[in-house]
C-alpha cells in the first residue's frame, strides 16, 4: 500500500525526514542522486540512522561508521561487519519504495 509522507519542496529543503506509517519508523532521504526510504535502525545496535552521514548512495552510521546502501539496504563493509562482529543474518535494513507523484512523496510498504 502506498502512503503520502509529504511533499517534495519539504524533503529537498529538510533532505532527511523521518517519518513513522503502520508502526514502522523509517528515513527518507533526499540526494542529488535520488530518494530514498528505509528502516532507521541501524543492524548494529539500533541507532536511529537519521544522525548518519551520506556519501553518495551510502549512509554511515554515526555511532561505529557502519556503512549501508541506500538502494539494496545491505552493509557494504564485510571488513566493518565483521569488525563489529554483526551477524550475517543481521548485515541488511529494509528499503522501500519511493515515488513523487505531482510533487507528493509516496512510500509503499
Ligand atoms: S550502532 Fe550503528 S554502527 Fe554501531
Amino acid at each position: 500500500m502506498e502512503y503520502c509522507v509529504t511533499d517534495i519542496h519539504t524533503l529537498k529543503e529538510k533532505r532527511l525526514m523521518q517519518v513513522e506509517i503502520m508502526y514502522r519508523v523509517i528515513l527518507l532521504i533526499y540526494t542529488d542522486d535520488g530518494l530514498y526510504a528505509v528502516q532507521d535502525n541501524c543492524p548494529h545496535l539500533g541507532t536511529s540512522l537519521s544522525t548518519g552521514k551520506i556519501e553518495n548512495d551510502t549512509i554511515r552510521c554515526k555511532d561505529h561508521g557502519l556503512p549501508i546502501s541506500l538502494k539494496t539496504g545491505e552493509v557494504v563493509s564485510v571488513r566493518q561487519a565483521d569488525f563489529l562482529r554483526l551477524d550475517k543474518a543481521h548485515r541488511k535494513i529494509q528499503t522501500y519504495p519511493v515515488v513523487v507523484k505531482e510533487d507528493y512523496v509516496y512510500i509503499t510498504l
